[in-house]
């Protein structure tokens, strides 16, 4: 009853979709995702190690569910995004690009001036996204991911955060 008078009167203490820290108690759902949408996914331990060694990780919910994640490092100005990825059911909405857009304001708040990221070529989405929101490649990392057959290079991409 109070809460839809609160939302009647436009109090709701939340809005439908909103980025907060990511919690150890958010792994499973976490890892739920990750196996989803990589080949090569993140171990529970990873994630378990960025929460520990106090990396910036952030959980993205909608309607109360955690739809998407980042864990992003930042270190002497230079921030690193390790991984960003969404649930497959909010793909291709524009939920990624504001995601990233996101984790570009908090980079900022944390004093970085660049943001730093490496990703697969053949990850056209991801490039296509980073691209489209002003990373600009600077270098390519030989051999640098597990691939099917053999290795698959890595670009480094770049951001300047005015
Ligand atoms: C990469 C990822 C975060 C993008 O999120 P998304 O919500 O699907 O992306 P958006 O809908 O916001 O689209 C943003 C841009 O990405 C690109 N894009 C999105 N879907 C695309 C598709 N199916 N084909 C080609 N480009 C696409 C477009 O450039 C798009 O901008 P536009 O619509 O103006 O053309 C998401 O696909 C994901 O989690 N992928 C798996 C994890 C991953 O690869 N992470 C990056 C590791 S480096």
């Amino acid at each position: 009853m109070l809460a839809r008078l609160a939302a009647l009167l436009g109090l709701s203490k939340k809005p439908s979709l909103y980025i907060r820290p990511l919690k150890e108690h958010d792994i499973g759902a976490v890892l739920a995702i990750e196996e989803k949408m990589y080949h090569y996914p993140w171990s529970e331990s990873i994630f378990k190690d960025c929460l520990k060694v106090g990396y910036s990780n952030w959980a993205y919910v909608k309607n109360e569910q955690l739809i998407g994640y980042v864990i992003l490092s930042v270190a002497a100005a230079e921030a690193h995004i390790l991984n960003i990825c969404l649930d497959p059911a909010y793909t291709g909405k524009g939920i990624g690009r504001q995601f990233l857009q996101e984790t570009l304001t908090i980079a900022k708040k944390k004093k970085a001036e660049s943001v730093f990221l490496e990703v697969r070529p053949s990850n056209t989405v991801a490039v296509k996204l980073y691209k489209k929101a002003g990373f600009k490649q600077i270098g390519q990392r030989k051999n640098y991911y597990p691939a099917k057959e053999g290795r698959e290079d890595a670009l480094v991409l770049s951001y300047q955060l005015e």
